[in-house]
């Protein structure tokens, strides 16, 4: 099993504003649903909710919530993090996709990173934690344009 994070995160490590992405990249888009199609995508609430609450389709869509009355159509919900990952264990490849109540709950147990990087500062609500330079190593670095880069760290 491969645990791992994607996110698109700009220079000042904003993710988000308003529950919402605030850049429209189409090859970031592209690049999203290569890494994640047939895999366990597994989102915050809000996440789900930015996403017109409609699930991935091609993935398991796997939702956090702490309410125990939360239900979505074609979806499995957690109250917690311990027993989504239980449940995950059977699964090759799990991408946690956001948001950042969930990015900053699990980076520390991922083996991956996979992060398009956007070289412009971006007014958000919502950040990416620290990529540690200690903890991770930049394995690959796909430098598409002036703009943007696919980038791939792997815990050190
Ligand atoms: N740039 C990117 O790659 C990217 C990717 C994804 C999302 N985003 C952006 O990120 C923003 C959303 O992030 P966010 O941090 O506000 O929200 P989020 O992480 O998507 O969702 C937060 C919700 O998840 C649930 N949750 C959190 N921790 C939990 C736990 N330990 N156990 C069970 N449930 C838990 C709670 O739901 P309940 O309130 O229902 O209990 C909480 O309100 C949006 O702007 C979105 O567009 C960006």
């Amino acid at each position: 099993m491969t645990l791992s994070i994607i996110a698109a995160i700009s220079i000042n490590n904003t993710i988000g504003f308003k529950n919402t992405i605030v850049w429209n990249i189409k090859q970031d888009r592209i690049f999203f649903k290569n890494i994640t199609k047939n895999g366990v995508v597994v989102m915050g609430r809000l996440t789900y909710e930015s996403l017109l609450t409609k699930p991935l389709i091609n993935r398991v869509n796997i939702i956090l919530s702490r309410n125990k009355h939360f239900l979505a159509k074609n979806c499995l919900i957690f109250t917690n993090i311990k027993d989504m990952l239980d449940f995950i264990k059977k699964y090759d490849k799990i991408f946690i996709i956001g948001g950042s109540q969930i990015y900053y709950q699990t980076i520390d147990i991922v083996d991956k990173l996979y992060i398009t990087f956007i070289k412009k500062n971006y007014i958000g609500d919502t950040f990416f934690p620290k990529i540690k330079e200690k903890k991770w190593k930049l394995v690959s670095e796909y430098i598409f344009n002036s703009e943007y880069s696919f980038r791939e760290y792997i815990k050190k």
